[in-house]
């Protein structure tokens, strides 16, 4: 399968797991793309098998590039198998998010 997997961070920590995530799909001998969401609002989503996208929290918002991926690329992210990575402080307080996986089948 092709794979691309994007990311929104503010401070790096969403960037290092989404190489993370990448790395573990190339060692399944999956060919997949890293890149930031911003470097992928023009990327033809018909050209991969799955999507993976993560964000982080931030005053209880995911960085903009993230909803306007989503919505940019609602019609093809709903044709392919998908996942949405948040990621968050464990700190308590903190905002609830939804978690991580696989849609689309
Ligand atoms: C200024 C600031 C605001 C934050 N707001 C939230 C929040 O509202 N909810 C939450 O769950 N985490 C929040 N966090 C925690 C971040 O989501 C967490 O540190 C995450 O690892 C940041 O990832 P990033 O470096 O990829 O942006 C906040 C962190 C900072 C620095």
């Amino acid at each position: 399968m092709k794979i691309l997997v994007s990311y929104a961070t503010s401070e790096g920590h969403t960037r290092k797991v989404a190489r993370w995530v990448a790395d573990r799909i190339h060692e399944l001998d999956h060919s997949v793309e890293l890149l930031p969401l911003a470097d992928a609002k023009d990327v033809d989503l018909g050209r991969y098998d799955a999507a993976v996208m993560a964000g982080s929290v931030h005053v209880g918002h995911y960085q903009p590039d993230v909803a306007e991926f989503a919505s940019a690329h609602a019609t093809q992210l709903g044709r392919c198998l998908r996942c949405f990575c948040p990621y968050r402080s464990p700190r308590r307080g903190m905002m609830q998010t939804t978690g991580a996986g696989w849609s689309g089948f």
